[in-house]
Formats: C-alpha cells, structure tokens, sequence
C-alpha cells in the first residue's frame, strides 16, 4: 500500500519510522509547509527530496497514492482529511480529529459521504500497559467497576502550537486518557464538571492544568486531575490509575499493574473487617506491534482487506464530544450534559 504523509516535523518523525519499518507499506510521497523541516527530514530519514510537495492537492496531481496520513497540527486537519476523503483516499489522522468539535463533525460527514475510512491515531489503546488493564477489567476477576481515577503530571517544553492553545493539556494530551476511559469502561461520557487553571510559572499561554468529574452512560464515576506544568515527580505518559471493583482494586503506577483482591469480608469483636490477599503485580501482555505500528498494521488491513478498524472518526467524535465538554465545563463552571 502506498501512502503520502502530511507533516513530516515533530510527531512526523515516528510515523516516518512506523511506515519504513513496514514490510507493507510504501512511501508515494509528502506534504511539508516548512522548507526547512522538509529538508532536515529527507536528510535524516533518508526521502527522496522530490517528493516532498507544499500541498496534499500538488501531491495527489504528482504521484498516486492508496491512502494518506495526516500528522499536522489540529488545526489543519479538517482541510487535510476532508481533502483525501473527496478524492476517494482513505485517512489515518493523528489526534485530535480536528482543531474543534464543528471541525471534527465535518470530517465525520465526509466520511459517511464518501465511505471511506478515517482512522483516528489513539495510539494509547494500542500498548501493553493499557491492554493489560483491559484485560483484567473485561475479565471479570475483579468483579463490576463502580469508579476510577487517573492521575497525569509532566512539565514538557514543546513550543511551537500548543504553548497558544486555550487549552492544552485537555484537548492535546488529556483527549489520551479520556479515550481510555472510553476504552476501558466501554461506555460514553455523559456528565461533566470539571475546573481548568495556569499555574503561575506556566510557559503556556492556556490552562496547563485542570480537574474533572465524569460520570458515564453505565453508571461508572470517573475523576481526573492533571497538568503539563509540573515541575517534579512527574507520572507516566500513560498516567497513574486506580479502579475500585467490587471485589477488588486495580492500581497502575509508573507503568506497572498491581492488583490487590478482597477474599473474605470476617466478623470479629469490633464488627467487620475485610480481608486482601497480597498486592500482585501483573505482567504486562506482549503485542507484536504496539502503537503507532499496530495503527499503520490495522490502517493497511482495513484498506487493503476490508477488516474493521475500531478507532474510527464514526466513533472518535464521542471522545471528541467528551474532550470538549470538559474544555465547556471548565469554561462555564457549571455540569455539562451530553
Ligand atoms: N498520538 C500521539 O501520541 C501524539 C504525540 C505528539 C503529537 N501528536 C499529534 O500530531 C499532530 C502533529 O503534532 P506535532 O507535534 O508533530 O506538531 P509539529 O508542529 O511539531 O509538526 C507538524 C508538522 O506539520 C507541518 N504542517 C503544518 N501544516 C501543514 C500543512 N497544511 N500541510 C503540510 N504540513 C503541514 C509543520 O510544518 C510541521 O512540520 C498533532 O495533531 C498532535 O496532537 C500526537
């Protein structure tokens, strides 16, 4: 399968590498506005420099192509996607779908249009440490989850688009952990309250931190709190978790999986008391592609044998919905329905 990717800087890099560790995929050309990025890039990933073109249209008129990958800022993408969709090519666009949700409804109805897929790179979904997490949930050991709480604090510099965000810890990197609730609850956001802040020393121009309260379509309560300004004991990407069951408790610590589970609940002189076996750390499951190159492998697979892809804009708009009735809630200050 051959494939033009749009923006080659910053998070371009990985998906440079993703397709050249493909056996599968194929490089038709590329699409980068800054001529100085396109050069440092064909240097360092070895490109063939005269298939790197200013625009997705001069490309498409200069090389074929099967599909596109976008890894543009948000803002650009509904232009980029809705582009390759109208010119029959499947999408797999980076996160956020679009720059907003009017944006990202608009990719959603070209691709119901045109029928062609869009696929959304929530890559979080894809790694050892969530899928392990998914497994203990969908496995039904711990018995129902009744709340969860995910704990993220990193202090990155970045430059460049998101230091002008409004918000950009909620729809740039928080948009990853509440994907995982959806993922992990199997269930939709339907109720939020939520508050946003700027730390003093923030080098970002919107709120680098915010806390939110989410219930969800079956009943689960979910509370978050973050921020890219942290200046010490930082978490993981993935951010620390706790998931309290009926039977037991689901912690997630510096990328580890603990779990500790209730095994009799004993009557002694001063009432009830539970017991607990031992916290156990669970090994993490191994996945022969992991992120980036399992989405390219189900990219390739969905537009070369029909196979589903189930990160799709069709469903990506409801993380889309809850990433911005968090930025509402945070706005307003008062509960959002959705
Ligand atoms: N999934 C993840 O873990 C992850 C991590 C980082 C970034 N991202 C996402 O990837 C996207 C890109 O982020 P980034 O950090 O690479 O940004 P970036 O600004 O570092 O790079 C974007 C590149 O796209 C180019 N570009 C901008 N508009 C263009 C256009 N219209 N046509 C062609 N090229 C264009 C820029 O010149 C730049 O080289 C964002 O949506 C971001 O949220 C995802």
């Amino acid at each position: 399968m051959k494939v033009i990717q749009v923006g080659i800087g910053g998070m371009g890099s990985t998906w440079l590498r993703a397709v050249q560790r493909s056996p599968y995929v194929h490089f038709a050309g590329f699409v980068e506005i800054n001529d100085e990025i396109a050069r440092a890039q064909a240097e360092a990933y070895n490109l063939d420099p005269s298939l790197i073109f200013q625009s997705l249209p001069e490309a498409l008129e200069n090389v074929e192509t099967d599909a596109v990958i976008n890894v543009t800022p948000p803002e650009a993408h509904r232009e980029i996607c809705i582009r390759a969709l109208e010119t029959g090519l499947p999408v797999l666009t980076e996160k956020p779908l679009a720059g907003n949700l009017a944006e990202a409804r608009a990719i959603v109805d070209a691709a119901k249009a045109t029928g062609m897929l869009c696929s959304v790179a929530q890559n979080y979904r894809y790694r050892p440490l969530t899928q392990t997490i998914k497994a203990i949930l969908d496995s039904g050991e711990l018995g129902a989850l009744a709340a969860a709480r995910a704990e993220f604090f990193r202090g990155p510099h970045f430059g460049g688009f998101r230091e002008q965000m409004a918000h950009p810890l909620i729809v740039d990197m928080s948009i990853h952990h509440f994907d995982l609730m959806r993922f992990f609850f199997g269930s939709d956001a339907v109720s939020i309250s939520a508050r946003s802040w700027n730390p003093p020393w923030s080098w970002f121009d919107g709120d680098a931190s915010a806390a939110a309260m989410i219930k969800f379509a079956n009943g689960v309560e979910a509370s978050y709190t973050g921020s890219w300004c942290s200046q010490a004991f930082e978490t993981s990407w993935n951010a620390d978790w706790r998931f309290e069951c009926e039977r037991g408790v689901i912690l997630v610590e510096d990328d580890r999986v603990y779990i500790q589970q209730l095994e009799s609940v004993d009557e002694g002189a001063r009432g009830q008391s539970s017991i607990h076996d031992e916290r156990r750390e669970i090994p993490l499951i191994g996945m022969e592609r992991e992120s980036q190159d399992y989405l390219l492998q189900k990219f390739y697979e969905a537009v070369t044998q029909g196979k589903a892809v189930s990160t799709t804009a069709q469903d990506n708009i409801h993380t889309m919905a809850f990433v911005f009735g968090v930025v509402e809630a945070c706005d307003s200050g008062g509960t959002v329905n959705l």
